[in-house]
């Protein structure tokens, strides 16, 4: 891609971030759109953070992603942040203003569209949310905000699947939270739920790994969402198959989160379908070399 002395800068904070597939993603977006920017990936250790903001804002970068491990710290370097990031809090979106950068968390609406694009209608469901950290909290946003009819929160700490319950609860005004432990999942007793995997249990090269081995748990299942999309179908999701339901991994989410920043960045542009689409071909295919 050329660039020139107009070309807008946007890249991603992390630690490591060598990894990060935002850089290919976002510079395929603006490529297909004809977008005059360039963006790179900038690896910054927690200590150099705020000093990171501060340069990154007198160099005029104008927007940055924010990964592992910055998500809850960058909130101190900013001019505001976004009602969702608030409540989630963490952030994972800054935007140029006048006053300094606003935050914003588009991994919730990552994964409210990645479920709309599957059809698993959230509004009126049980859901079931496995985790109980910063993603799985993320979800609890989404789901309470969509109208699930309740949401039971399995975690392997029962405590702090309680805590995130009753914040949650707290937040929403509605008793729709509850929290039980991992081995608990008999409670609950009604069928045909939507369950949502937020933990890295499966995750490659773990493969192997599974929150509930029990093939009955995934008879109450009418669909199941896992953030995880290497590899692409883990264990939790060929169990959630093989009882029937439909099932989706976290590659939508990761380039929804990504639609979302964009259209942060640019309010005057829009991504298409086919772009998106495109979008995800090249990932799948990048994802597919790496592993
Ligand atoms: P993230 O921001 O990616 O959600 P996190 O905040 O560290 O990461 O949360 C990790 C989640 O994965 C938690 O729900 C954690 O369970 P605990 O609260 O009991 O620690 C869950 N998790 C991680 N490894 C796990 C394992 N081996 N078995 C069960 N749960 C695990």
């Amino acid at each position: 891609m050329m660039t020139n002395g107009t070309s807008k800068v946007f890249g991603v904070m992390g630690c490591p971030v060598g990894h990060s597939i935002s850089p290919m993603m976002h510079n395929f977006f603006a490529e297909q759109t004809e977008t005059d920017m360039i963006y790179v990936a900038f690896p910054v250790q927690p200590e150099g953070l705020r000093d990171a903001v501060r340069g990154a804002y007198a160099l005029g970068i104008q927007g940055i992603n924010v990964t592992v491990p910055h998500k809850q710290a960058v909130m101190d370097c900013l001019c505001g942040v976004d009602e969702g990031a608030r409540v989630i809090g963490a952030v994972n979106t800054l935007v140029r203003t006048e006053q300094g950068y606003q935050g914003y968390n588009t991994d919730a609406e990552g994964l409210f569209r990645a479920l709309q694009e599957e059809g698993m209608e959230i509004a009126g469901k049980t859901c079931i949310l496995l985790g109980a950290g910063g993603a799985a909290k993320a979800a609890a946003y989404v789901l309470a905000r969509e109208q699930a009819a309740c949401v039971y929160i399995l975690n392997r700490s029962e405590e702090r699947g309680r805590k995130l319950a009753q914040e949650m609860n707290g937040l929403f005004g509605r008793e729709i939270f509850q929290a039980l432990g991992l081995a608990d999942w008999g409670e609950i007793h009604e069928n045909h739920c939507l369950a949502v995997q937020t933990t890295s249990v499966g995750m490659h090269p773990n493969e192997e790994g599974i929150l509930i081995e029990a093939p009955a748990f995934y008879e109450k299942l009418d669909m199941a969402f896992d953030a995880i999309y290497t590899p692409e179908e883990t264990r939790f999701l060929a169990m959630a198959k093989a009882a029937g339901a439909k099932t989706a991994n976290g590659l939508g989410m990761l380039i929804y989160q990504g639609v979302a920043a964009y259209e942060l960045w640019h309010p005057d542009k829009k991504l298409s379908a086919e772009v998106i689409a495109g979008a995800r071909e090249l990932l799948l295919h990048h994802l597919e070399g790496r592993e």
